[in-house]
């Protein structure tokens, strides 16, 4: 099979331009590449591996000349273009949470359920940001002792919401430090200085919608309807990567050193537990890489089966699009990419 022909849609975007930058680091094998944005970014000029690509219009006919495409702009942007892209023969890799919870769409960590990119019907999706990095912590443990309970607190960088948000951090933070008011346009309330339990909408029965995905997604992605999970989703001023303070209950008592072995064992996971020497993982150092850290691994005092563990990642990485790019690759090497390509 030749190269598949790809399309990233919100290529000018927080994630967009990441996945640009995770394509060239990992040779990602494109016959072709087309960058598309909002109109107002229509004609601007990306650069992917020492060329120059102009930013086009995001067309049916444009989806007809491609492969795969990833979209990564609003819920609103894929639910009008994913299934346009679908029409055209193109396989669509989408980052909004639309399609999450269709049962004719694989959510996919490759790590974890790469076997479920082959019964797609077009569209796959990749978790929430918060979602992957848990998932990814959860289940080497899950696999040596079920998991019947997570209680997760996450701690979000503002990046998750997009470069807006992270113009916003840094505009407030100079705003806060000459003494003036902090514009608030992207949140509810000033982000620079303060945190806020408050990510997408709220719920009728109290818990937002960040947090519900966390249940969902969770149980979709690890085949594990049974597992109840209780999040709370605060946004931090940080600007990239994710940070989680998990509490997993298991069936059978936990050791932490056997959940240290079997974490570092899992691809994609990388074990940073030495508190004597202070070591442990946080969103300064996890940003700009590719795996999710976990450290502070210990009994949980509350329960005889617990754990506790502190889960950080690169919300922009395996949050969004080295994930994307991973279930890519599946779909190549699996052969599992649109009928256009099977026929
Ligand atoms: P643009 O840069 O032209 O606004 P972020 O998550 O960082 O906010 O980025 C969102 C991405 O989605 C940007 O690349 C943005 O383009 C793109 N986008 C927004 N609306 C559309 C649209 N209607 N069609 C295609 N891309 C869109």
């Amino acid at each position: 099979m030749a190269d598949p022909r790809i399309a990233i849609v919100g290529a000018t975007g927080a994630v967009g331009q990441v996945a640009l930058q995770v394509m060239e680091e990992r040779s990602f094998a494109a016959q072709s590449l087309r960058l598309c944005a909002s109109p107002r970014s229509v004609g601007k000029r990306m650069r992917f591996r020492g060329q120059e690509i102009v930013v086009e219009e995001t067309t049916a006919a444009l989806f007809a000349e491609c492969d795969i495409a990833f979209i990564s702009a609003n819920g609103a942007v894929s639910r009008e273009l994913a299934p346009i892209a679908v029409q055209q023969g193109c396989v669509v890799i989408d980052d909004s949470s639309v399609f999450r919870m269709d049962p004719a769409v694989p959510l996919v960590v490759p790590e974890v359920n790469a076997a479920d990119v082959e019964a797609h019907q077009g569209i796959l999706a990749i978790p929430n940001c918060s979602t992957t990095q848990m998932v990814m912590a959860l289940y080497p443990l899950h696999l040596a002792n079920p998991i019947k309970r997570v209680v997760v607190d996450t701690y979000q960088s503002v990046s998750g919401t997009g470069a807006a948000a992270v113009a916003e951090l840094n505009e407030q933070a100079a705003q806060v430090l000459k003494g003036q008011p902090a514009q608030a346009e992207q949140y509810p309330h000033q982000i620079a200085f303060n945190v806020f339990p408050h990510i997408e909408p709220f719920m009728d029965n109290g818990y937002t919608r960040e947090e519900w995905k966390m249940l969902e997604e969770t149980r979709k992605i690890m085949h594990a309807p049974e597992i109840a999970v209780s999040a709370t989703c605060v946004r931090v001023p940080v600007p990239i990567a994710h940070s989680e303070a998990v509490h997993v209950e298991f069936e059978r008592p936990m050791d932490p050193q056997e959940a240290r072995e079997l974490l570092a064992a899992f691809p994609g996971v990388v074990v940073t537990d030495d508190p004597q020497q202070d070591a442990y993982p946080m969103p300064i150092n996890a940003a700009g890489h590719d795996e999710v850290f976990v450290g502070r691994i210990r009994k949980d005092a509350s329960h005889p089966n617990g754990l506790a563990m502190w889960v950080v990642s690169d919300n922009l990485r395996k949050g969004a699009a080295l994930n994307a790019v991973q279930i890519a690759e599946e779909l190549v090497s699996r052969q599992a990419l649109a009928p256009r390509q099977r026929v």
